[in-house]
């Protein structure tokens, strides 16, 4: 079987760069391109972040492509307290050296979704949404091309991470995210309430760093730098790693369980900005248009990203 064509759209992110390995880790999919976008860190920082990435897996082949700087309406919001002041804090990083691509990332979808055939393409967008709302925008026609978005981002039963009703990515351009929940693409969405109940764990870490090489040592430096901020925040006993669900959901649906329903994002009030209104129960009516997943087998996810990151070059 052919293996399935990606794009992941990107603000690494300790997890983002774990959704981006568990990718380029796993045959079934071919990651055409990677977009970066503002969100955890801005644009520069990101950009640095995924060619690092992308250099750890041995992949500095990897098309990137600079994407917006800026939410489409709102000013940019990002998490260092989260992620540290680079974005991917944990790991002593060399300077990266591989190519970013010249053409701006929302023409490089554009180009590369009409180019395709209908239903050949799925978009995995694992940080604020505005490179992909900007492309629906530039060129409504990309909209029937698209497979599938799968999507990190939202929550509804355990509320928000960025204000007490909004998780972050919706948060920081809540108009990208409507966009995207309006155009009638095929969404899948990988939100908190099924994020939090994935959490890492000591034994899974040191599983991690067992793999060796660079890619064991410098994962599992990511990602004991990164869960430090929900332990804090949260008291929990493990952090979440959000974007890799994406690409885990791609690989192995059968871990993931959820229901297809309506959503709204909130654009309009300040107190509730960029919240997923998820109309669970059908109140209104309205066709759905996304599947929210909300169960997860945890042990399943975990086993396959570290199998997934032993199938990688080492490095040196
Ligand atoms: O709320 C979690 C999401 O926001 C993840 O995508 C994380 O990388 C940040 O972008
Ligand atoms: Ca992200």
């Amino acid at each position: 079987m052919a293996p399935r064509k990606i794009i992941i759209d990107t603000d690494p992110g300790q997890d983002d760069a774990l959704a981006i390995l568990l990718a380029l880790g796993s045959p079934e999919l071919e990651v055409l391109g990677i977009t970066c976008v503002a969100g955890n860190v801005p644009l520069p920082l990101t950009i640095r972040n995924a060619r690092l990435v992308c250099e750890l897996a041995g992949r500095a082949d990897m098309k990137i492509f600079a994407g917006c700087e800026r939410p489409m309406v709102r000013d940019l919001v990002t998490a260092e307290a989260v992620h540290g002041e680079t974005g991917l804090d944990g790991p002593n990083w060399d300077k990266p050296t591989m190519p970013v691509q010249e053409v701006h990332a929302v023409d490089w979808l554009v180009e590369t979704l009409m180019a395709a055939e209908d239903g050949e393409i799925t978009l995995c967008p694992v940080g604020p949404i505005t490179n992909v709302a900007m492309a629906m925008v530039r060129e409504p026609r990309i909209v029937g091309k698209i497979a599938e978005i799968v999507t990190m981002g939202g929550g509804f039963f355990v509320g928000g991470n960025t204000t007490p009703v909004a998780e972050f990515n919706v948060y920081v351009d809540p108009h990208a995210a409507a966009v995207m929940y309006r155009s009638g693409v095929p969404i899948t969405t990988m939100p908190l309430d099924v994020t939090h109940k994935a959490l890492m764990s000591p034994a899974w870490i040191e599983s991690v760093r067992e793999i060796g090489g660079e890619v064991g040592a410098k994962t599992a430096a990511m990602v004991s730098f990164y869960e430090r901020y929900d332990l804090d925040r949260y008291g929990s006993r493990g952090g979440p790693l959000h974007d890799p669900a994406t690409i885990a959901y791609l690989l192995r649906p059968e871990l993931y369980g959820g229901k297809d329903v309506f959503v709204e994002v909130e654009t309009q009030s300040e107190l509730t900005m960029g919240m997923t209104v998820v109309d669970y129960w059908d109140r209104f009516g309205r066709p759905p248009n996304c599947r929210w997943i909300s169960e997860v087998d945890s042990d399943g996810f975990f086993e396959l990203i570290r199998e997934r990151l032993a199938n990688l070059p080492a490095g040196r």
